[in-house]
């Protein structure tokens, strides 16, 4: 005899260590709450289809609502011999109300009871996520807000090209993150449906009301097929994708967080508080977290390969195989919404070294597109001003100083229409400033773009 739910075909039972092979419950009651909610919007459904009795409906509501104020208080125990959080439910609520709660399971099949669990966490977890990288985005406005005139290098092949505004740097990394929150809106699209109904594969031969279900449980739209309803994964794979991306832009930054605070450049200083120790080296000051999340993209990629690869030979409809798609999805859930509130809290409690980075800019040849373009103005070919600019570079770089130390003498062998204003016009913050054209580094270009950021943020 065989005790399963499923039992009554088989003679022999499952070895435990078998068992616990093919069981999820140890990660699937993650999706407890969700599956509560499924089951109680199926329950009121067959109720008011006359499915079953109205009295039996209620009872079993009554049972999966206690289950849920019980399972949030901490209280309920879970079983590997009962697979996985469906029937763990079920045998809990067997156990409350007795033999009706065996009413629950008619024309639904654990199928689409998954895949209804899967939408419910994946939409409440889009939600969180969209919040935290909207603070996030708020972070960045504020900090190029405040960083407008700070003047950085900016870098081209991590040489240093022209000089930059910091605001500028910030709200780079803001459309970033507004496109990656765009991405995970759309993302919604095809998440908020619902797959419950579907059944088994093929659908129910009982008088079911998909559209009520999915009212109850709050979905926009319901699947239009069943046998797409209970095998796509496609949801999970965007939000794995989206997240990837994401992943991919708060590890750049990390990246150059982390060159910012090495002894090369000492532009920023963490906050001690986002910051760790070495346990032999006294003087260390590591930026472990940034470190962190620049390492955990390597898992986010991982959790999208992982489910690319489990979907792609996948025979319809439903195969266990399929099992295999939570851990990544929670895994990535995790990941990403620690990741953005670690890199908002680091970016807020950073140090700019101002003066480093301006200095930086002034130890450096970054003006050099400055004298040609001065000089293209005054008419000289734009290429002709290239050439005298690089060999000026040269023989600065010879003798051991820059453009802005080069006597007037100098300029005016080199080329009459150079004026005493080059000097002004070699300046950093007026390279930076004079930056004007649209989306460019001048700040009145990094205001307008501010400007813009916060009517979006405003709208939400
Ligand atoms: N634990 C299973 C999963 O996560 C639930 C669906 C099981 N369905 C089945 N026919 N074995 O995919």
């Amino acid at each position: 005899k065989n005790e399963k739910l499923w039992g009554g075909r088989f003679e022999q039972s499952l070895e435990r260590w078998v068992e616990e092979f093919g069981a999820s419950i140890t990660f699937d009651q993650k999706m407890a709450e969700f599956d509560l909610k499924g089951s109680i919007a199926h329950a009121k459904m067959l109720g008011e289809t006359g499915i079953i009795d109205k009295q039996d409906s209620e009872t079993i509501i009554k049972g999966l609502e206690e289950l849920l104020i019980e399972y949030q208080q901490g209280k309920l125990v879970f079983d590997v011999s009962n697979e996985d959080i469906h029937m763990n439910m079920e045998v809990l609520l067997t156990e409350k109300i007795g033999s009706v709660a065996g009413k629950l399971h008619t024309a639904r099949s654990r199928n689409d009871q998954v895949a209804t669990d899967m939408h419910l966490y994946l939409k409440y977890h889009l939600n969180l996520v969209s919040q935290k990288l909207n603070h996030l985005r708020e972070v960045l406005v504020s900090l190029a807000t405040k960083h407008i005139e700070t003047i950085m290098p900016g870098y081209t092949h991590l040489q240093h090209a022209q000089p930059i505004s910091l605001g500028h740097y910030f709200m780079a990394y803001y459309s970033m993150f507004t496109r990656d929150s765009e991405r995970f809106t759309f993302n919604m699209k095809h998440t908020d449906i619902s797959p419950l109904g579907a059944a088994a594969l093929a659908g129910t031969t009982f008088p079911i009301d998909r559209e009520l279900t999915a009212n109850l449980m709050d979905f926009s739209e319901i699947y239009t097929n069943s046998l797409d309803a209970v095998s796509d994964r496609d949801f999970i794979l965007e939000f794995l994708s989206n997240a990837s991306i994401l992943m991919m832009h708060m590890s750049r930054m990390c990246e150059e967080l982390i060159l910012w605070c090495s002894n090369e450049c000492q532009y920023i200083t963490l906050s001690d508080t986002f910051s760790t120790g070495s346990s032999i080296m006294p003087q260390k000051k590591n930026p472990d977290m940034a470190e962190l999340i620049r390492g955990k993209t390597g898992r986010v990629y991982g959790d999208l390969m992982s489910l690319l690869t489990i979907m792609k030979s996948l025979p319809l409809a439903y195969n266990k195989d399929l099992q295999e798609d939570k851990e990544g999805m929670f895994d990535t859930v995790e990941t990403i919404s620690v990741s953005i509130d670690i890199l908002a809290g680091m970016l807020e409690t950073m140090t700019v070294n101002e003066e480093k980075m301006l200095y930086s800019t002034e130890k450096d040849f970054s003006n050099a597109t400055e004298l040609a373009d001065y000089l293209a103005s005054k008419g000289l070919p734009f290429r002709q001003a290239h050439e005298i600019v690089g060999s000026l570079v040269l023989e600065c770089t010879v003798a051991g100083c820059y453009l802005q130390d080069v006597p007037l003498t100098r300029y005016k062998e080199l080329s009459p229409l150079i004026e005493e204003d080059i000097y002004d016009v070699l300046q950093s913050q007026t390279a930076v400033k004079r930056r004007n054209s649209f989306g460019g580094t001048g700040f009145e270009q990094v205001l307008h773009q501010i400007d813009l950021a916060k009517k979006e943020l405003s709208v939400g």
